[in-house]
């Protein structure tokens, strides 16, 4: 394996053009937040059917923000998916609030709407549902149940920039709507995120809460009114942004061109659990290829399998770990079995190299390496 690079199971595609244009901000004298920032919220907003975008530092940020866009802090409760990424968790918990968890589908991943609905008590004021590559939550049922009850949605859309539901892009419809720059992710701004909003107002309000919580005077000077933070993106990174959102279309097309392998290879006697097949014209974006594996057949464990593959020249990841067994998680009174599709999936899945730079035969090279050690480690 000397001489073959180890696959990534996550990454960006930067081309040259881009690394030339951030070398022209980087002379232009303006490198913070200006210009390059107001374009890629204006094309963002474009995207999103003229809503209101703001971009921060991260979606972190932006799950933060959205939360003090909500009012949300001490005393109440935001239900969200146990199957998601920290970030969720830990913004939840920043702003002073309980999180109260509720499990997913096994396949999809997507938040159980039935458990949310059961879960809706006094003090529930959010609820924050993270989409998944391949298959979006039931948009209609979510936002119907949190209508009728009067709760706020923060959709955490990190991983499906450019899903579409029901023809429209994630963004376009709902209330609050937080996308990821991350590098591992649809497309990069290295670091950063947006938020997607409908109120002007609101809107306004993100200014102030991600630059200081400055709003400017009449009279040239400044004030705060409310501790803001310091999530303004730089005109480097929207730059780079620009850039990427430029060429998703042809980034969506080759990552799901990727998967669609990946389900070829597998179609007969798949080795481990897939997430859905993608259908023609279903509109899903592929961040992630996240598989399970059938753990109580195989006599090698999950770190087995993935060093197995990294000693092949094949990094894995783990998305996620199952927040309400987080040692933060668990001081909200969580335990293991509350959650079981949560836990199973947390204990068994393994995301398999998928990003815009990859060809078909590195897919046939994950394949043909998972089929192998699987086949040799069955019960
Ligand atoms: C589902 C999900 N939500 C939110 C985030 C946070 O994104 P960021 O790194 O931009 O803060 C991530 C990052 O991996 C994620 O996977």
């Amino acid at each position: 394996m000397a001489d073959t690079p180890v696959l990534k199971f996550a990454g960006p595609v930067i081309d040259e053009a881009t690394i030339a244009a951030v070398a022209d901000v980087l002379r232009s004298g303006h490198v913070t937040s200006g210009p390059w920032v107001e374009r890629f919220e204006r094309e963002l907003s474009t995207f999103c059917a003229g809503r209101h975008v703001r971009v921060l530092t991260s979606a972190t940020a932006a799950v933060e923000v959205a939360l003090q866009i909500a009012g949300i802090g001490p005393g109440d409760e935001v239900i969200t998916c146990a199957q998601s990424f920290f970030t969720v968790l830990n913004m939840i918990v920043k702003v002073g609030a309980t999180p109260v968890f509720v499990d997913c589908d096994l396949v999809t991943r997507n938040i159980d709407l039935g458990q949310v609905e059961a879960r809706i008590g006094p003090r529930t004021r959010a609820i924050i549902p993270t989409h998944w590559p391949g298959s979006l939550a039931d948009m209609e049922r979510l936002y119907a149940l949190a209508r009728s009850r009067g709760l706020r949605v923060i959709e955490d859309a990190a991983l499906v920039l450019g899903s579409q539901y029901q023809g429209r892009n994630v963004g376009a419809i709902g209330d609050l709507v937080t996308f990821s720059f991350h590098p591992n992710k649809n497309i990069t701004s290295i670091e950063g995120g947006a938020l997607v909003l409908d109120s002007a107002a609101e809107a306004q309000r993100v200014d102030a809460l991600r630059f200081h919580g400055i709003v400017r005077l009449p009279d040239g000077t400044r004030d705060v009114a409310f501790p803001g933070g310091k999530f303004n993106l730089p005109d480097v990174n929207a730059r780079i942004g620009v850039a990427q959102l430029a060429r998703l279309p042809e980034f969506l097309a080759r990552r799901r061109a990727l998967v669609e392998r990946y389900f070829a290879r597998w179609r007969a006697n798949p080795p481990c659990v897939l997430p859905p097949q993608p259908q023609s014209g279903d509109g899903q974006s592929w961040n992630m290829f996240s598989v399970l594996l059938p753990l109580p057949e195989l006599t090698l464990t999950r770190k087995a399998f993935r060093d197995a593959l990294m000693a092949r020249g094949i990094a894995t990841g783990v998305s996620y770990e199952a927040l309400h067994l987080s040692t933060l998680g668990r001081r909200f009174g969580y335990h293991r079995g509350d959650l079981p599709n949560t836990e199973q999936i947390a204990d068994a899945t393994v995301t398999l190299p998928l990003t815009a730079a990859m060809t078909e035969t590195d897919v046939d090279r994950v394949a043909d390496a998972c089929a192998d050690l699987l086949a040799a480690h069955r019960r």
